[in-house]
């Protein structure tokens, strides 16, 4: 598999380099800052002898590099400062995500497109709008780093291993995502059993603004050992044709009554890119939640005109 890594900084270059360790596939690191593609391709490239990678790797910034991609990623734009939202960065990010797509849609028309710039559901929107209208093929990951977080912190606060929790947040990436209590298990136990209403209330919240958090403390950049791992999980889904059912941002067409805008649900990834997206029966509640989830998400790209 070939597999383009658009930016370089610490998401892409991190993704680059757990994709080699992985060895899932040849990479491509692309930059518009050329000669940071190169270095860090270099350095990564470095370090196959000592761990093992095989597969190659090259920095550039000519898109020329990345024709007949399997995969391209996009991670290049802005990440959060402190006190930001990610919706700040929407007029920033929107300019660059459209610069990236147009190398993308001229040498890579049929690749499969994984979105990581923040706001992740709006730039995923425009992807799918720019590259042609494919969902199954222009989707966006942030549930599953959503899904990462709340395991994480649900661990630390019981004390039980993340691999005994079994969970999934779907909707926006941001302050309205909806963790799925009704489905969400430690040890096969359900979570509302476990945990009183103002625990699991504060839990929630933490998880919502776990990226804030990181942001926050970072002071600089944002979070990106935990995006790019959960990037790796669906390049993986595809590359090894998996059918794993992983929450990405997809164009809604009437699954759970949304229509209209790219939001998190989860959907079977496999070689195809999004090979279903699968529909659960929510309770009401839930369900409500995620409906305005993507209301929210609506209205931003209204109030942008996109
Ligand atoms: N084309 C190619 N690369 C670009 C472009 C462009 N038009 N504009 C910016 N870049 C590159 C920058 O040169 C930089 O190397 O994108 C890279 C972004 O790297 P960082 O600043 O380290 O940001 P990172 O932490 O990787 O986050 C990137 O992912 O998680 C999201 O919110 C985050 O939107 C942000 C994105």
């Amino acid at each position: 598999m070939k597999i383009s890594i658009i930016g370089a900084g610490n998401v892409g270059a991190t993704l680059a380099d757990r994709v080699l360790r992985e060895r899932i596939g040849d990479v491509v690191l692309l930059d518009l800052v050329r000669d940071l593609a190169r270095g860090k391709a270099l350095d990564i490239s470095d370090a196959a002898p000592l761990l093992g990678c095989e597969n190659s790797i090259v920095g550039t910034a000519d898109y020329e590099n990345i024709s007949n991609s399997d995969v391209v990623v996009i991670t290049a734009g802005f990440p959060r400062k402190p006190g930001m939202s990610r919706e700040d960065l929407i007029s920033k990010n929107r300019n660059v995500v459209e610069a990236v797509l147009t190398g993308v849609k001229r040498f890579s028309p049929d690749a499969i497109v994984v979105v990581v710039t923040n706001p992740l559901d709006i730039m995923t929107f425009l992807a799918y709008e720019f590259m042609g209208r494919k969902r199954n093929r222009v989707f966006g990951m942030a549930g599953n780093l959503d899904t990462a977080r709340f395991k994480a912190i649900l661990s630390e606060e019981l004390g039980a291993p993340a691999g005994s929790i079994e969970t999934f947040v779907l909707g926006s990436h941001g302050d309205t995502m909806v963790p799925l209590v009704s489905r969400t298990t430690v040890s096969g136990k359900p979570l509302k059993e476990i945990l009183k209403a103002e625990a699991l209330k504060k839990i929630l919240e933490r998880t919502k603004k776990r990226g804030g958090e990181i942001v926050a403390l970072l002071k600089s950049g944002s979070a990106y050992f935990s995006p790019s791992a959960a990037c790796l999980e669906i390049l993986k889904a595809i590359v090894n044709d998996e059918k794993k059912t992983i929450v990405c941002s997809s164009f809604m067409q009437g699954e759970y009554g949304i229509k209209g805008c790219a939001i998190g649900v989860p959907a079977r990834i496999g070689k195809g890119g999004i090979e279903e997206i699968i529909e659960w029966d929510l309770p009401e509640e839930e369900l409500c939640e995620l409906q305005n989830s993507a209301k929210q998400v609506k209205d931003v790209l209204n109030q942008y005109a996109l």
